[in-house]
């Protein structure tokens, strides 16, 4: 059994990710608790796992905790394009700043890494094509979020060249599924309709992602800690794309209201058109493709879970509903 050090395994996707891995690693978390983190999440597996509450900005805590570990999986991180447009510093501070430190325990101990990152680093595709970002794509990032991640991913491939690290790096679509902060469009728009609300979409609603259910994620993430090659990138995604009106509409008509029956409001500034990646070398190299491929079926089964857990979103759906207020009255 290895020691897993994972970053952020309170947060949506290492949540989900921790609960799987305690079958077959010793699991010690790392997470700082920001809104975005939050205890419930490992409830399921409380008892399977070291949890420490801290910062990765924390060098010597990074140190301490590295030290003790075979393997880092790293997804802690600010995650929010919104939140990056209003104030970057956090930003800059975890994705830049905590992985640097990350990186250097990584290198001083000789630690296995992989380090999750996001297929917005590489800017926005056009509408109109069906093009896909590849591992040879330039980066181009648009927002402070994505320039922050993609600085970090830049951080992981000079430390490996510079100083041969064991690292690996994958950029990952847009994932849904349980646990996912109601900050994010589908839970967003999800916990909007069961408060009786109506979801929000920005502009037109004809930016299309590449929706990539978290569970698909976490395998992908597995099948490289097993069998990537030290030093390379991996894209992982479903290939089911949509535009924010399909998604706001079909979450609409699952929950049995009108597909008309969404706002919307002021767009997001520097807003990407389009996300889609090409998952073809992970695909053949090794092995994975998604399960969760009927994305209808897959959102269905995320609305059930936000259904029955009202009592894990209630109070965060309040706080963020208000923060998006204010942000929208700065800008119109
Ligand atoms: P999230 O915001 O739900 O969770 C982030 C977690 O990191 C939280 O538990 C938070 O408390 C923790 N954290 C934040 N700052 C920290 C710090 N300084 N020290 C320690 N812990 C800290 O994010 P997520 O959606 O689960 O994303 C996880 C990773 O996956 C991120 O690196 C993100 O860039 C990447 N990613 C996300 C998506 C997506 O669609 N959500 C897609 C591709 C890649
Ligand atoms: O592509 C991977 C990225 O996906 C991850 O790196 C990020 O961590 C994750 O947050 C996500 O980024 P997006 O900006 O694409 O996700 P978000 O859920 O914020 O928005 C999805 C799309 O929906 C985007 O085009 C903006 C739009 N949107 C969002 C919200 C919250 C709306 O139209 N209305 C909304 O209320």
């Amino acid at each position: 059994m290895s020691r897993l050090l994972v970053t952020g395994g309170a947060g949506f996707i290492g949540a989900n990710f921790v609960q799987r891995a305690v079958r077959d690693h010793r699991v010690t978390v790392l997470d700082a608790l920001t809104y975005a983190g939050d205890r419930r999440n490992l409830a399921p597996v409380a008892d399977d796992i070291e949890f420490v509450h801290g910062d990765i900005g924390d060098a010597e805590l990074v140190d301490r905790l590295v030290k003790q570990a075979d393997v880092v999986v790293h997804f802690a991180a600010e995650s929010h394009v919104d939140n990056s447009l209003g104030d970057p510093a956090p930003f800059i501070w975890t994705n830049v700043v905590g992985t640097f430190h990350v990186l250097e325990a990584v290198r001083r101990y000789d630690v296995r890494l992989h380090h999750i990152s996001t297929d917005e680093v590489f800017g926005a595709l056009p509408l109109d094509t069906t093009s896909r970002f590849t591992e040879e794509t330039r980066y181009d990032p648009s927002s402070p979020y994505s320039a922050s991640k993609a600085s970090s991913d830049h951080l992981v491939r000079a430390w490996t060249r510079s100083y041969g690290i064991a690292a690996t790096i994958s950029n990952c679509a847009n994932n849904y599924g349980p646990y996912q902060h109601v900050e994010k469009l589908i839970p967003r728009g999800i916990t909007t309709v069961l408060t009786g609300g109506r979801p929000k979409v920005y502009g037109t609603g004809v930016n299309v992602r590449e929706w990539t259910h978290v569970d698909d994620h976490n395998d992908a993430v597995r099948r490289i800690l097993r069998d990537g090659r030290i030093g390379e990138t991996y894209l992982i995604g479903s290939g089911q794309e949509r535009s924010n009106k399909q998604v706001t509409e079909t979450i609409l008509r699952l929950l049995g209201k009108p597909a008309d029956g969404y706002d919307q409001v002021a767009d997001r500034p520097g807003h990407d058109l389009r996300y889609a990646t090409s998952s073809d070398k992970l695909r053949t190299e090794l092995g994975w493709s998604p399960r969760h491929v009927d994305f209808d079926s897959g959102l269905a089964d995320t609305i059930a879970w936000y259904r029955e857990h009202e009592p894990w979103w209630a109070e965060a759906k309040v706080a963020t509903e208000q923060k998006y207020a204010a942000d929208q009255s700065a800008r119109s």
